[in-house]
């Protein structure tokens, strides 16, 4: 058993945010997560990683209890498992270089960090995580220069440099246009295959949960109501997970290419109508 997470609630005030929930991961697989706005995504995934205390419950990495780490324990896990945020979280005016540098924050003095001072194996492997990735000529750059499909990249490769069991991913790709989503999923994908590593990922679109997750983890209102691979996520079944009532179709949860080409094409239609 990789990760476990038994019985996991999360309660703000009297909101239960995440309720009760339960799974496990065996292998370093791909994982997505879905649900409507506020079914507690997001509190789940920060409770995994630590950001967020949990209430209740246990989560387990290789049979260790991850929720009662403290100080230096915590820190190596919070490296164990890099978090990707959709806002990518990078300094905007320092340049990619260094913000992939951040990545080994938690191994380096406070003094050396402050100074740039990174050890030169460190830039060196930097620079290989950024050309594996696709950005290596945009090392030099300032974060803010650069679109946000390669921010995201320089967010990823931040993480890599982490050399993260897990790779945590709270909408990675919500923020994109739907040529740099695919990008950044293919990436994230890559690693997965390439590196053995775990991803978990809250998604979104259903499209994007089939196309790249080997199992698809759907909740509401703070519960677990699907747990299954892609080719059981039908229909009917996300009409469940977003919510009979609301006003639940494939393309409002949907940014894939084919919606936004129906979108410019009725754009272009309304304009010949002018
Ligand atoms: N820091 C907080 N303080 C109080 N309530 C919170 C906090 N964070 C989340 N919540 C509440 O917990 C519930 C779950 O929120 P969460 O952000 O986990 O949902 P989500 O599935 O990630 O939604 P979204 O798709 O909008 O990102 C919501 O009702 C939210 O208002
Ligand atoms: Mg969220």
């Amino acid at each position: 058993m990789l990760l476990s997470v038994e019985n996991v609630s999360k309660v703000f005030g009297g909101n239960v945010a995440v309720d009760s929930v339960s799974f496990s991961i065996e292998k370093p697989a791909f994982v997505g997560i879905i649900g409507r706005s506020g079914a507690g995504k997001s509190t789940l995934l920060r409770m995994v990683n630590r950001l967020t205390d949990a209430s209740s419950g246990a989560i387990r990495f290789e049979g260790r209890d991850v929720l009662s780490l403290g100080g230096s324990a915590k820190r190596a896990w919070q490296s164990d498992c890099a978090m990707i945020f959709q806002q990518f979280n990078l300094v905007p005016r320092m340049d990619v270089v260094s913000n992939v540098l951040h990545g080994t924050l938690n191994r380096h003095s406070a003094f050396a960090t402050f100074f740039n001072l990174y050890p030169t194996a460190d830039i060196h492997r930097a620079i290989d995580i950024l050309d594996r990735l696709g950005i290596a000529e945009q090392a030099a750059k300032r974060a803010e220069a650069l679109s946000g499909g390669q921010q995201q990249r320089v967010a990823i490769a931040r993480a890599l440099m982490q050399d993260p069991r897990i790779i945590l991913a709270d909408e990675p790709i919500a923020s994109l246009d739907p040529m740099n989503a695919q990008v950044v999923m293919d990436a994230l994908r890559r690693i997965h295959e390439e590196d053995g590593r775990m991803v978990v990922a809250n998604l979104h679109t259903l499209d994007t949960a089939r196309r790249y997750c080997d199992r698809v983890i759907g909740m509401r209102a703070g519960r677990i109501v699907f747990d299954g691979t892609p080719g059981q996520l039908t229909t009917g079944v996300a009409r469940d997970i977003y919510g009979a009532d609301a006003s639940f179709s494939e393309s409002a949860t949907s940014t894939s290419i084919e919606a936004l080409d129906a979108n410019a094409r009725a754009m272009m239609e309304e304009a010949e109508l002018l």
